[in-house]
């Protein structure tokens, strides 16, 4: 199971790196909208911090040559595990597919639908960024249609990974993990909602509440002579 964060937010991928085994980050033009600096210096700061992680990026561009450009230079600048992120559009599938032959590591991503999802698995890609919130904003349940694409994959035998992506409650994340996503891309709010319950925290709580009570410390100077 991967666990990577949907934001190019240095303090919280720091904060949160700190104390989990995150596999990476996912990013797209809104999300870097959202950080200060010019473009370039943000994702190099990135890259530092993810220290070869996987760092799926989502392209800028929207046409075919100016996506495989892009991707280029992309590829010379950054050093941790890169993943072009695609959007599934015309444009996007052709360089997803051109790209995928030359070798380059893709995302297909903004996937919404079943026939999407194959045709970004036939063209090449490693990855599929399925959108699940905005998918349910338009009546149909995403989590339905990543279990219809796994179905298809496991049908005929296609290895592209699917990455759960664009939630907003922690029920979507965990149907997509149960539904059979092995990656999932998630907002550091959730994440660390997804890491704490009440019941744990009262839990440890009530735990070290009790032994201090009695044996009057905790820690390691209760091994100390
Ligand atoms: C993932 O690849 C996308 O960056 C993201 O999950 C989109 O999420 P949103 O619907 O919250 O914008």
């Amino acid at each position: 199971m991967e666990y990577l964060l949907d934001t190019a937010n240095k303090q919280l991928i720091k904060d949160i790196l700190n104390y989990y085994p995150i596999d990476g980050i996912t990013t797209n033009p809104t999300i870097m909208t959202k950080e200060p600096g010019a473009y370039l210096d943000i994702l190099s700061d990135l890259d530092t911090l993810l220290d070869g992680r996987q760092f799926h990026i989502q392209l800028t561009s929207i046409t075919f040559p100016d996506m495989v450009e892009e991707a280029k230079r992309l590829n010379d600048i950054i050093q941790s595990e890169l993943y072009l992120k695609i959007p599934v559009s015309h444009e996007g599938i052709k360089a997803i597919y051109k790209l995928s032959k030359q070798g380059f590591k893709v995302t297909a991503t903004a996937v919404t639908n079943l026939n999407q999802g194959i045709m970004a698995a036939k063209a090449g890609a490693s990855y599929l960024a399925f959108y699940v919130n905005r998918t349910a904003s338009t009546g149909i349940n995403g989590n339905d249609v990543i279990n219809e694409i796994i179905s298809i994959f496991k049908r005929d035998g296609y290895q592209t990974k699917i990455i759960g992506a664009s939630y907003k409650s922690i029920y979507q994340i965990n149907k997509s993990i149960l539904n059979g996503c092995k990656s999932v891309t998630v907002p550091p709010t959730l994440f660390k909602e997804l890491m704490e319950t009440t019941v744990t925290k009262e839990s440890i709580e009530q735990f070290t509440n009790n032994f201090k009570d009695r044996f009057k410390q905790i820690g390691p100077s209760i091994y100390k002579e």
